[in-house]
């Protein structure tokens, strides 16, 4: 008689986002059917005692083969970004299918699905970036990409490329509210970044360490208090990504509490970096710029508890990987200043372990926030739940094996994206996925890359399913109702 699986993972201690158990997985045509004590031998048995057998991560921000605000090539391309994902234990990445203005959506997603399909190792899905909401936009394409599964897209409110105003992230709103689309939002105030900007080049304050000055704490909080507003005022949610300061973080909490339908996401470099890794000698502090920048201790501690307490349910990486030369951060090599540098750090390949090591091994978080916090709320988020995102009968067998005890230095060499340099160098981690699957196919064994070029899926994914933190009462509004604004319904939080 056949097996009844194609593989069985025997007795490692599993974690969901909600409970711990020592059992099996029995997985048959890439999808988990069978979670049990002493489940029967499979056509392959995989070891995972002593192993933590976790949901593979979701990575719901990364920037991948993507042209920048600033025009700037990202270094990594669907192959080597998704095979860094999964050696660092990440089963899906949500990168970006990224318009420029007079940029027709369907060709720039088009352009995107066509690349990822050739590439991709692991599955995929993607947001839009939108620069030109015009009419066309808010009527045919950005529904059309809603229904072929681009459930998210998110806008900015600063980069001159990319910058919407007010009325236009209003009318964003409004349609997201009307086809139960979630926006993203990169909140910092474009005006206060460029008034600082341009009084410290007229000083002569050209190196990296300025970008933190112009990147203010409170351009982020002005901007995330302006965006919970807009919310507000149309009754739609929103989601502040890469939050970063410690004020932002309260506003969020306070916003929720009051019953705002805001929701939040930070990354590794709020929790492991400052802005003094920027104050290096000449350009070395360009490889720590992103925006918003990396602060201070005060609000390492803040991104720690709002992870904790559920006020920032997503942890992401922002991978946005850009070279050590003029193809990303130095177009003007050791001349260029603090304004002229491709922004962003990468983090896809490390997001996980930096988590696990700092955040479960050090009793900062349990085991199951950290799978609430790398998978199962990005999978209810952004319409993914139906597959991904925890470990449970009928879903894909999308899992890693985690060796607990495994101590890693961190080194650019090790990596396996296409960047040259990593701002963790020399960190010392404890713990590390040694087996990936994707859909039952193991992709990561060891050190050994087992999935073939192209292998990956586009995942269509289904409106968001809001189920994260705990709201208060909402405040009443009766525009929504006058404007004839009220959309899909969206869960009790
Ligand atoms: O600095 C960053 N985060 N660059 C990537 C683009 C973005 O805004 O997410
Ligand atoms: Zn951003
Ligand atoms: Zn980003």
């Amino acid at each position: 008689m056949a097996a009844p699986f194609d593989v069985t993972i025997r007795g490692g201690r599993i974690a969901t986002d909600r409970e711990t158990l020592q059992a099996d997985i029995g997985v048959r045509d890439g999808v988990i059917v069978a979670i049990d004590s002493r489940l029967p031998p499979a056509a392959r048995d995989i070891d995972a005692a002593g192993r933590w057998v976790l949901p593979g991560g979701i990575d719901s921000h990364v920037h991948i083969e993507q042209l920048s605000g600033m025009g700037r090539m990202c270094a990594d391309d669907f192959y080597s970004g998704t095979v860094s994902a999964a050696f660092g234990g990440t089963t899906t990445i949500i990168p970006f299918a990224a318009q420029h203005r007079g940029k027709r959506i369907p060709d720039v997603v088009a352009d995107y699905a066509r690349r990822a399909r050739e590439k991709a190792v692991i599955d995929y899905g993607f947001h839009l970036i939108l620069a030109d909401p015009d009419e066309e936009a808010l009527t045919q394409h950005l529904p059309q990409a809603i229904r072929d599964g681009i459930s998210s897209f998110k806008v900015y409110m600063t980069y001159d490329a990319l910058k919407l105003d007010d009325y236009q992230l209003l009318d964003v709103l409004a349609l997201a509210g009307r086809e139960g689309a979630l926006v993203m939002i990169h909140a910092e105030n474009h005006d206060m970044i460029r008034w600082i900007a341009q009084r410290l080049l007229e000083r002569g304050h050209t190196a990296p360490k300025f970008h933190a000055v112009a990147h203010d704490a409170i351009a982020e909080t002005e901007a995330s208090h302006r965006a919970i507003a807009l919310s507000r005022l149309v009754d739609v949610p929103v989601l502040l990504v890469h939050v970063a300061g410690a004020e932002t973080v309260q506003l969020v909490r306070s916003a929720q509490r009051l019953g705002s339908k805001v929701y939040a996401e930070s990354c590794p470099q709020y929790l492991f970096l400052t802005a003094d890794d920027l104050d290096l000698p000449g350009v070395e502090g360009a490889k720590f710029c992103c925006s918003p920048p990396p602060r201070d201790a005060r609000s390492q501690e803040a991104v720690w508890a709002g992870l904790k307490d559920g006020t920032l349910g997503l942890y992401s990486s922002d991978h946005a990987p850009y070279r050590f030369d003029a193809s990303g951060k130095l177009p003007r090599g050791e001349a260029t200043t603090f304004k002229e540098m491709a922004n962003g750090v990468p983090g896809i390949e490390l997001r996980l372990p930096l988590l696990f090591s700092e955040g479960v091994q050090q009793g900062r978080i349990t085991i199951n926030e950290f799978v609430a916090l790398t998978a199962t709320n990005h999978a209810r988020m952004y319409g993914l739940s139906h597959c991904k995102g925890n470990l449970a009968v009928g879903l894909d067998a999308d899992l890693a094996l985690w060796n607990p005890d495994r101590e890693v230095t961190v080194s650019a060499g090790m990596l396996h994206d296409n960047v040259g340099y990593t701002p963790y160098e020399g960190r010392r981690l404890r713990g590390w996925p040694e087996l990936v699957m994707s859909r039952g196919r193991v992709v990561v064994e060891g050190d050994r890359l087992l999935a073939a070029r192209g292998s990956g899926r586009y995942i269509a994914r289904r409106s968001p399913e809001a189920t994260l933190p705990a709201a208060g009462t909402p405040p009443a509004s009766r525009l929504p109702a006058m404007l004839g604004l009220q959309g899909k319904a969206w869960p009790t939080l």
